[in-house]
């Protein structure tokens, strides 16, 4: 998909984030079919097309329930080629806010994952203004952690959610932050 066509949220240095919408379908589908990818996600399962069905009916509700809040598609701002997504989102029955991101995995390795986080970060605390952002991530799943410490979280140790163990990073505003908007 050409990058006009998309509805544009916002930018970075290589990459473009967008909405998500019911034709992504497919590239989430095969991002989520991708053993090497969802090696640390939940029980390390691929998902099924069914599975893939469901968050598509929910990432664009999403979008209305939680102003500011979402799941976006990433794309190369130099060929438009599918990246992966990026989520800064309430962890399910919690109101904790989570920033989180999947990669194709031929995008691994460029810095576009630590590109992503570091803009969900800069914006959850100067556009929302957010008081705390966590990052959770399986205990063995070092990259994710590496990306987590280079967008400004520190290991907050252990937590529960999602209905397991997990490592817990965590963002706190700083404390003389005052909002930008008017
Ligand atoms: C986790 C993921 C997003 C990382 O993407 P990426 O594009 O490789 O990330 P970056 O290039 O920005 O940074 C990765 C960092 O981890 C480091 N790293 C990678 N593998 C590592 C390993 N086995 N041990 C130590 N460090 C490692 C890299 O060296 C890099 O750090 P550096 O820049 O200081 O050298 C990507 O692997 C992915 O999408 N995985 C599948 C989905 C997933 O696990 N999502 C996170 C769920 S919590």
């Amino acid at each position: 998909m050409r990058e006009r066509d998309a509805k544009v949220w916002r930018r970075t240095a290589r990459l473009v984030l967008s909405e998500i919408t019911a034709e992504h379908g497919h590239e989430l589908y095969e991002l989520d079919a991708d053993p090497r990818v969802m090696r640390y996600i939940g029980t390390g399962h691929v998902r099924t097309r069914e599975d893939v069905d469901d968050a598509m009916r929910r990432i664009p509700r999403a979008y209305a329930l939680y102003p500011g809040l979402g799941t976006w598609r990433a794309t190369r701002r130099d060929n438009g080629d599918f990246v992966g997504w990026f989520a800064l989102k309430y962890v399910p029955g919690t109101v904790e806010v989570e920033v989180g991101y999947r990669l194709r995995h031929a995008a691994w390795g460029r810095g576009y994952a630590t590109e992503g986080a570091r803009e969900l970060v800069d914006y959850g605390f100067d556009e929302l203004g957010l008081f705390r952002i966590i990052g959770i991530t399986h205990p063995e799943n070092v990259s994710s952690r590496r990306v987590l410490e280079k967008a400004g979280l520190v290991d907050a140790g252990v937590g529960y959610y999602y209905g397991r163990c997990v490592r817990v990073h965590e963002a706190l505003r700083e404390r003389e932050w005052r909002p930008r908007w008017p």
